[in-house]
């Protein structure tokens, strides 16, 4: 990271693609996807498959068409879907799940966005009476984006898990960042999502590629979900050049995201007993939350000394870290948020 060029900690999905997955893009064999006939795209969807242990994978633009797909293809228009208030298809998705899937929400609470098992079994709905909508799908967040990246006890999601199985009810997993769970843990993805029907998978944040998700599961699901991923648009042609990207940050990113959690780690020990930072949760991957009394007055002071953190409201800031960031940047993340907080004295 060049010393004077802003150091970036908004979120993990402002990384440039590095020279490595340049190279990969540039040397990508294409072929029109839509007819099934990328190579590099197909490649990227059995490997994808593979690592998360389901028969198939359908390789889409984005995590939030990901999340919508797989609530679109395991429910019906008038269903309730079960999920944690601070969830991002509920807070970040621009209610797809209303407007395009057609389903209710039934939101729980949980610290730091996890799921209680026994809150959601008490949840569910399945009931003969006709004044009630039917519960058929429940969806949980490993890493939670508002919970401060924490991830899921992998004895929670079984539990989940055995709530929706022996409802007869779907489970999905939305692993934007699924990989940081795995790397923190040291559970296998595979393993992690087992309890799954469907997992979503982000190449775009801690990754480091420019674009692009995953929505892995049964072969009939994954067929439904291509279907309508067509109808939604997200049919792409050569969209092997991208798919590269992610199979490169496959190969060579998941294991440096130790790095980006050692990284929000030292940043929080930094700042820690620093007035006026308060800490609302425990950041054990790579987002950290600090609360203030004025989040835009310190954004503003902080963004004066070149480093960018989000108001994700009137007294709470988000810092991320990730591939962009390295320990010079965290140096200067420290430096302008101590002169930021004697500033604000
Ligand atoms: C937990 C979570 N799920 C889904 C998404 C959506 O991903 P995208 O921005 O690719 O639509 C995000 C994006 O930040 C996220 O944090």
């Amino acid at each position: 990271m060049a010393g004077d060029s802003p150091v970036d900690l908004r979120s993990d999905t402002v990384t440039r693609p590095t020279p490595g997955i340049r190279e990969a893009m540039a040397r990508a064999e294409v072929g029109d996807d839509v007819f099934g006939e990328d190579p590099t795209v197909n490649a990227l969807q059995e490997r994808a498959a593979g690592i998360l242990g389901k028969e198939a994978a359908l390789f889409v633009p984005s995590g939030t068409m990901a999340n919508l797909l797989a609530v679109v293809s395991q429910t019906q228009p008038g269903d309730t879907v079960i999920l944690h208030a601070d969830s991002h298809p509920f807070n970040y998705e621009s209610g797809g799940l209303g407007k395009v899937a057609g389903v209710m929400t039934k939101t729980l609470g949980g610290s730091q966005g996890i799921l209680d098992p026994d809150e959601v079994a008490s949840a569910v709905v399945l009931s003969d009476d006709h004044h009630f909508s039917h519960t058929t799908l429940v969806s949980i967040e490993n890493t939670t984006n508002r919970g401060g990246g924490a991830g899921y006890p992998i004895e929670i999601i079984e539990s989940i898990g055995r709530v929706a199985t022996s409802n007869g009810i779907q489970l999905h997993c939305d692993g934007a960042r699924l990989f940081n769970a795995v790397v923190a843990t040291g559970i296998p993805a595979r393993d992690y999502v087992a309890p799954c029907n469907t997992v979503s998978c982000c190449f775009s944040k801690g990754l480091g590629a420019p674009v692009g998700s995953v929505l892995a599961g049964s072969r009939e699901t994954i067929r439904r979900a291509h279907r309508y991923r067509k109808m939604l648009g997200g049919g792409m042609r050569q969209a092997g050049v991208i798919a590269a990207a992610a199979l490169y940050a496959l190969e060579h990113h998941i294991e440096r995201l130790a790095e980006d959690h050692r990284r929000a780690q030292a940043f929080r020990t930094a700042l820690e007993g620093t007035s006026p930072f308060t800490f609302p949760m425990d950041s054990p991957t790579n987002i950290v939350y600090l609360d203030v009394p004025d989040a835009y007055a310190l954004i503003g002071e902080v963004a004066s000394r070149g480093v960018f953190a989000l108001p994700v409201s009137p007294t709470r800031i988000r810092a991320v870290f990730h591939l962009d960031v390295d320990d010079q940047g965290l140096a200067r993340a420290i430096d302008a948020f101590s002169a930021a907080a004697k500033a604000a004295e």
